[in-house]
């Protein structure tokens, strides 16, 4: 049993009178400590399929377990608070909030002082020193506001970490560095990684290499290595 199964998962939009197949019967697992990206052309569906293990819609046919349970009867609002954690390309940092405020958000409480030395810690793992995780959000970079998503998705000790484009609007020393984050959150957190990315030299970096077929709606699946 992998940490996360993907069983003959069906997806489909509607398109005018008839329906367009997105995903088209699709199996896949995923490990706890693996680094997996997810490449495809535009529109051929990633976001989709991360939006379907994320728990925020749900297949029209197959199913998707958590440790062996599907995640409808876990509940997808539980499964999310607590097994997954998201970072998106545009970071979505609250904007009016210091770092510290956005992951102590995410914890689900605010002020409380034992969890404020947790969310330091965390931040400060991820590269985020305390005077920056005091600052506003809107008063860092673009890195390092990624960072600060990063360590709001992990938050709630999530298994899983997943990521659309989170480098998209990065520079490329930058991407580096928080592709490099990434890396270590799966190889010395044991965490389940999985990283959708336009961009074949973070590819190449992931153990596990899924891509998507836009016309036929399949994964074609490499392992790196
Ligand atoms: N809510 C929706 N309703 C209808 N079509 C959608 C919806 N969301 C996405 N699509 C279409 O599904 C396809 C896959 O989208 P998406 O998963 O965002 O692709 P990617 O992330 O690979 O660029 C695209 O053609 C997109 O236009
Ligand atoms: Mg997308």
């Amino acid at each position: 049993m992998a940490l996360l199964d993907v069983n003959d998962v069906f997806f489909a939009y509607p398109d005018g009178d008839s329906v367009r197949t997105i995903l088209d019967h699709i199996s896949v697992s995923f490990e706890k400590g693996h680094f997996y990206a997810i490449v495809g052309s535009s529109g051929s569906g990633k976001t989709t399929f991360l939006t379907l293990i994320a728990g925020l819609d749900t297949a029209q046919q197959g199913n998707i377990s958590f440790k062996g349970k599907d995640i409808r009867e876990i509940g997808l609002w539980e499964y999310r608070r607590n097994h997954i954690g998201m970072v998106f390309q545009s970071y979505n940092l609250i904007p009016y909030m210091t770092g510290l405020e956005n992951v102590l958000v995410a914890m689900g409480i605010s002020g409380k002082t034992h969890m404020k030395n947790t969310a330091y810690e965390l931040l400060e793992s991820i590269g985020i020193e305390k005077n920056k995780a005091n600052r506003n959000v809107r008063r860092l970079s673009g890195g390092e506001q990624q960072r600060i998503a990063i360590a709001r998705a992990m938050a709630n000790q999530p298994d899983i970490i997943v990521a659309d484009e989170p480098t998209g609007n990065l520079d490329g020393e930058t991407e580096d560095t928080i592709i490099g984050l990434f890396r270590q959150l799966a190889r010395d957190k044991d965490k389940c990684v999985i990283v959708v990315t336009h961009s074949e030299k973070i590819a190449k970096q992931a153990d596990v290499i899924l891509r998507l077929h836009a016309t036929k709606g399949t994964f074609v699946i490499e392992e790196n290595h």
